[in-house]
């Protein structure tokens, strides 16, 4: 049973005169097994929060904190992170010429556990979930996503998400761009990871499509910066019908005030 702790985190990007205060105090938990879904208007800073939970060094954290299981995240390197179960899946993953997805899963692997996974049960592990992703197996010596559709990288991201399994998943709108097959599939492989390994889910996404597959257990509305509003499932479909207007009024209001 694991647990991420976020408290009144507050994050800017730039240096000096140019630094702009982009997360304005965020609270957000997420234990073992529950999946939270993140919704807001483009700019609100949802990939900001994964981001810094991740430890990218563009983010300087300026307030609040972020534990795992008590320990401080926000202390630890990336790698230190990664060891102690996080994992991001980005919103524009980067390419890595010269390196394969074989290669490169396989040295995240070992990285993570500490020591290399036994070459025969990892090669059937690696085949075995690419196959549960409907991926072609010769994406395995692929340099990772070098010349990907929007679609393949999106599927890497959870083959990694599979094979290293992590204790808490950050998906940052891992269904954009997806067609309504590869939807399903990766929803499904993200459903496998809930299953077998009890993951705790964080799903950044505009759009309910996802949350009929990836049953969300809590849904926040993101705006400017801050979590305004938590509910259950029932909150997409308002957000879907409704938008964010009267969100961003209000948070508008609150700023002024
Ligand atoms: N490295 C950076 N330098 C300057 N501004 C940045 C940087 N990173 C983020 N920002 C700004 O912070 C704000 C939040 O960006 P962020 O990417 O977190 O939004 P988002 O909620 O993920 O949006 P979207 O829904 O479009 O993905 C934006 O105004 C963005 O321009
Ligand atoms: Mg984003």
């Amino acid at each position: 049973m694991s647990v991420l702790e976020i408290r009144d985190l507050h994050v800017s990007v730039g240096e000096g005169n140019d630094a702009k205060e982009i997360l304005r105090g965020v609270d957000l938990t997420v234990r073992s097994g529950e999946t939270h879904a993140i919704m807001g208007p483009n700019g609100s800073g949802k990939s900001t929060l994964a981001y810094s939970i991740a430890g990218h060094p563009k983010y300087t954290i300026t307030g609040g904190t972020v534990t795992l299981d008590g320990e401080d995240v926000l202390a630890m390197t990336v790698d230190e992170r990664a060891r102690a179960g996080l994992f991001l899946a980005m919103q524009y993953p980067v390419e890595v010429p010269g390196v394969s997805v074989s290669n490169f899963l396989r040295t995240a692997a070992t990285a993570i556990r500490g020591e290399a996974p036994k070459l025969r049960t990892w090669v059937k592990d690696v085949k075995s979930e690419m196959s549960g992703l409907e991926m072609d197996p010769a994406f395995a010596e692929r340099n990772v996503n070098e010349g990907f559709s929007g679609g393949e990288k999106k599927r890497h991201e959870i083959l990694q998400m599979r094979l290293l399994k992590p204790r808490i998943a950050i998906l940052d709108e891992t269904d954009s761009g997806l067609d309504v097959d590869a939807l399903r599939v990766v929803s499904e492989g993200v459903n496998r990871s809930r299953e077998d390994s009890d993951v705790g889910v964080l799903l950044i996404t505009h759009y309910t499509r996802i949350l009929r597959y990836i049953k969300p257990d809590f849904v926040h509305v993101f705006v400017n910066g801050k979590v305004v509003d938590e509910g259950g499932r029932e909150l997409a479909d308002k957000l879907e019908d409704e938008g964010y207007a009267a969100y961003v009024a209000d948070s508008k209001e609150t700023a002024k005030a």
